[in-house]
């Protein structure tokens, strides 16, 4: 794939010439080090803002062998679910609004808990990987949106989402083109026993 098109993203240059350089995964040191470096605006993702009104939608920028990237756009109120990044490492970048990241562990009864909430501002990074296990919200007043910039590597293909309030993990899978299917339900005791 040419790393330049008519509408390449000047400013996401120098993280797409690091993302397909990769011959295997990010670690997570080094996303998270060039997703700081970069000078990227929302503006320099401007094609590639969508929103939906049902839920916070994924609007998919580039992938390649080792990577995903993603521009997420969030209306007030929109969360996700709590997931963890199995097999993935990822890294966040806020464009545009303020988000809340809250972090979750399991608790002794089973089910997730909550164990710290931060805001996110613009230019913020949050780096997670594996069973980093979270949740990423826009609590702006309505009206206020909020965007994201992700890098998966390698692609996120597959991940839990955790209920908030029983003890319930489901497994999920990428479907492409934004969208997810939960493949497997179970109980978060089965679920640590894999
Ligand atoms: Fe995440």
């Amino acid at each position: 794939m040419p790393l330049r098109t008519e509408t390449e993203i000047e400013a996401l240059v120098p993280l797409f010439e690091y993302l397909e350089s990769l011959t295997g995964r990010a670690s997570i040191a080094d996303l998270d080090r060039v997703m700081r470096s970069i000078d990227v605006t929302v503006e320099d993702v401007a094609e590639h803002i969508r929103y939906c009104d049902e839920h916070y939608k994924r609007n998919l920028i580039r992938e390649g062998r080792w990577y995903q990237a993603y521009a997420l756009c969030w209306k007030s109120g929109q969360r996700s679910p709590i997931h963890d990044h199995t097999n993935t490492t990822c890294g966040v970048r806020v464009l545009a609004g303020r988000g809340v990241e809250t972090i979750y562990e399991p608790s002794p009864c089973g089910q997730m808990m909550a164990v710290q909430s931060r805001p996110l501002n613009v230019g913020d990074i949050c780096a997670s990987q594996d069973s980093d296990t979270h949740q990423i919200s826009n609590l702006q007043p309505a009206g206020q949106n909020l965007i994201t910039l992700h890098i998966y590597s390698p692609p996120l293909r597959e991940f839990h989402t955790y209920s908030a309030t029983d003890g319930t993990v489901n497994r999920v899978r990428d479907v492409g083109n934004g969208c997810c299917e939960v493949v497997e339900t179970m109980d978060i005791a089965t679920f640590m026993k894999r």
